[in-house]
């Protein structure tokens, strides 16, 4: 029997999501499995995330886009191995397959293996993955065991997920991924601001977020107001960083996120991007 977490849950909420682009304007990515992966519990759950706070969706299709442009920017720039962490139910192993790079997934058992299933309906075979719960195993020792060469140049995918995660464990989970790769770049979403302390600057920005919190069924313990911390615990480089409303003019949405109240626009401020370097 699958037991998927409320953690795991979430898969489903985004990909009902990204299931809807193809009736969007302009559409930002293409998706084709996604519907494989809704359901209408997860459908109910994006309606509720939208009635919490109306542009999440529309981040969300930002993020999609973003996270899509990095992995194609990481292989043309030279990367050999793509890891989706926590990659849930995305499908860029197999949008972006190229010869030249190789897919790794790492994410829980039940999540991998309802994924692997529905795949397999389809005649897809699911990349090489590491099943777990990534703060516990030992993630790039799992992974050289898959397949992967911890010294080729890599490009990292930590999409929709350091929210999720306890605070404590994210400086020792990056300190053991930079302690056995050389070469890689990790690029992750996340709020800027101190979510342990819920430490907002108004109401609104309050109730917002945890009205999304809410929407998607599991609590958000984690957010960076500073990204100086992985310079200084950690031996990154923060080599990009914005928010995902700041992309609006370039994904040819900037009339949409120019019509929203300053208020909301206020708010979207705190949902941001990052990628970090290694090497
Ligand atoms: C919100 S979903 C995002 C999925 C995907 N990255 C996307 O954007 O469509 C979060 C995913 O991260 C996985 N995840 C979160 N924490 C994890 C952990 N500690 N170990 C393994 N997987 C984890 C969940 O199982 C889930 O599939």
């Amino acid at each position: 029997m699958i037991d998927i977490n409320e953690i795991g849950a979430t898969a489903f909420v985004i990909a009902s999501i990204r299931a809807l682009e193809p009736e969007k304007s302009p559409q930002l990515f293409n998706d084709p499995y996604a519907q494989w992966f809704s359901n209408e519990q997860a459908r109910g759950a994006a309606r509720q995330l939208e009635a919490a706070f109306p542009p999440s969706t529309t981040m969300v299709r930002f993020r999609t886009r973003y996270f899509n442009r990095f992995i194609e920017r990481g292989i043309a720039d030279g990367a050999r191995q793509v890891v989706l962490l926590g990659g849930g139910f995305d499908m860029h192993a197999h949008i972006f397959a190229n010869p030249d790079a190789a897919f790794f997934e790492v994410d829980q058992k039940a999540v991998l293996e309802f994924k692997r299933a529905i795949l397999a309906e389809h005649g897809i075979e699911q990349a090489p993955s590491l099943f777990g719960n990534y703060l516990e195993v030992d993630v790039p020792d799992g992974l050289a065991g898959i397949g992967f060469d911890l010294n080729a140049p890599t490009v990292m995918v930590w999409e929709g997920n350091t929210m999720y995660l306890p605070p404590e464990s994210i400086m020792p989970f990056l300190n053991r991924l930079a302690g056995a790769m050389s070469s890689f770049r990790i690029a992750f979403d996340y709020f800027s601001v101190d979510m342990q302390d819920r430490d907002f600057e108004t109401e609104e920005d309050r109730v917002r977020l945890e009205g999304v919190e809410r929407a998607m069924g599991a609590s958000f313990p984690t957010g960076f107001p500073d990204l100086t911390i992985f310079e200084q615990e950690a031996p990154f480089k923060v080599a990009e960083s914005g928010s995902f409303a700041g992309l609006a003019e370039e994904f040819g949405s900037g009339d949409v996120v120019a019509g929203y109240p300053e208020d909301w626009r206020e708010t979207l401020k705190l949902y941001r991007f990052c990628v970090l370097e290694r090497g």
